[in-house]
């Protein structure tokens, strides 16, 4: 009786789906944070759009070295404290980012000597950790600590050059004193798929593994754009580092571009976690394409507006969520949408025909186009869009797949191949946009 009463209050909650990247991610058993910069609270956009989608944080630059200790032994943790107890208002968790990294290292710190420099690194880590006991999620408790190119060799550092290889399995060691609680993480980036460089954090992790060093999980900054494109490996390269027994995390996940093309890298980027079990969280490494420290190429979900982009629906249909929520009508009907048609290639029995569905005066989530074809053509072939048929087998209903989000004006674009079927080359009937 109680199972049975357990399985119809389950299937009671499984209705509606999530419309929010944090509920969706939290479906799936994962959270979906954000970079989130202190100086930013303040404007109600930016928060609005924090509080209603993410479900974790971390601090852009407010965890560094030069913002917590300055100066030796003097820890200013002002900016970083009102970004955690924003998440913590907030049921959001915390990623604590970052503990033992080169850059944004205080002049005072690369000037120590050898002995002074462990000391003050160990002082560092205990001191942050203890202040934050217990609030925080995961730790990267060290940064960037090996070369890019064929190397596969730790990068010079204060640090590397004064202590050796030794002090990253010493920042571990000191970490887990501290907060035993949070999970400890070695984030880099060019990591993303299987080289030289990542080849070298595997066999440091594998064996910090055998060796007892304490380490839990391992973030991949996923930085991407044309230049350095998500890895064809991505997945399989994150699931190696799983099976060595540490959790995987997407650190700071951002990827230049626009439209379709960059909404179909964060969909295979977001599905790439899903399918890792020990894929436990997305980062995103920044709110607003605005404020994003690449802002030239555009990487986030959200633009300069805060308006969601095609890369926002198609996150979002990743994990299992849906931009209008299921709810009826969908996204409450507001909005307009036109739609117009081309044929864009014909041939002798078939031809491409293609709808552009332009958004009104206002931002639309969804938009929905009726297609009525001549018997007996038949559509072999359609993108970038969902297609769904009428009982009779005449009209086909596009839908959005990813691209549904349209900013007031903007446009998107699906297409199909009709082939005639020794019938007319006529082209569809093309019903009213609606958003429904
Ligand atoms: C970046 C911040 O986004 C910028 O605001 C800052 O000026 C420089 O650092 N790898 C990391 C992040 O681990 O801490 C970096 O963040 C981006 C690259």
């Amino acid at each position: 009786m109680l199972a049975a009463a357990g399985i119809v209050a389950l299937s009671g909650t499984a209705q509606a789906a999530a419309t929010t990247l944090g509920a969706a991610a939290a479906e799936k058993g994962r959270y979906f944070g954000t970079a989130v910069a202190a100086n930013r609270l303040g404007e109600a956009d930016y928060t609005a759009t924090l509080n209603t989608e993410f479900s974790s944080v971390t601090p852009e630059n407010e965890m560094k070295w030069d913002a917590l200790e300055p100066s030796r032994g003097s820890f200013s943790y002002g900016s970083a404290d009102r970004i955690v107890s924003h998440a913590e208002g907030r049921g959001m968790q915390v990623r604590g980012h970052t503990l033992v990294w080169h850059s944004q290292l205080p002049g005072w710190v690369g000037s120590l000597g050898a002995t002074d420099l462990r000391s003050a690194m160990n002082n560092h880590i205990t001191q942050v950790m203890t202040h934050y006991k217990g609030r925080i999620a995961a730790w990267d408790v060290v940064n960037e600590a090996f070369q890019d190119g064929g190397s596969g060799a730790r990068r010079s550092s204060p640090f590397q050059d004064k202590l050796g290889d030794g002090f990253i399995e010493e920042a571990f060691r000191t970490a887990r004193a501290a907060d035993p609680a949070a999970q400890l993480c070695y984030n880099d980036y060019n990591t993303d798929g299987a080289n030289a460089k990542s080849n070298a954090v595997y066999a440091m992790v594998k064996d910090f593994k055998q060796r007892g060093v304490p380490i839990d999980c391992v973030g991949f900054q996923s930085h991407f754009n044309a230049q350095s494109p998500v890895p064809s490996d991505y997945q399989a390269n994150l699931q190696r580092f799983a099976d060595l027994g540490v959790d995987v995390q997407i650190t700071e996940l951002d990827i230049e571009g626009s439209g379709s093309a960059q909404a179909t890298n964060y969909a295979n980027v977001t599905k790439a976690c899903l399918a890792v079990t020990r894929c436990t969280g997305i980062t995103v490494w920044g709110v607003t394409d605005k404020y994003s420290w690449r802002s030239s190429g555009t990487p986030l979900l959200f633009d300069g507006t805060y308006q969601k982009k095609p890369a926002y629906a198609a996150v979002l249909t990743a994990l299992g969520g849906t931009p209008d929520g299921g709810g009826n009508p969908p996204g409450g009907g507001t909005g307009s949408c036109t739609a117009a048609y081309t044929t864009t290639a014909s041939w002798p029995g078939g031809y491409n025909g293609q709808v552009t569905v332009t958004a009104g005066s206002a931002a639309i989530t969804t938009w929905e186009v009726p297609l009525t074809f001549t018997a007996p053509q038949k559509v072999a072939n359609s993108w970038n869009g969902t297609a769904s048929w009428d009982g009779s087998g005449t009209v086909l209903t596009m839908r959005p797949s990813y691209n549904g989000s349209l900013a007031a004006g903007a446009s998107t674009s699906f297409g199909f191949t009709v082939t005639t079927n020794g019938g007319s080359a006529s082209p569809p009937a093309v019903g009213a946009c609606k958003v429904s």
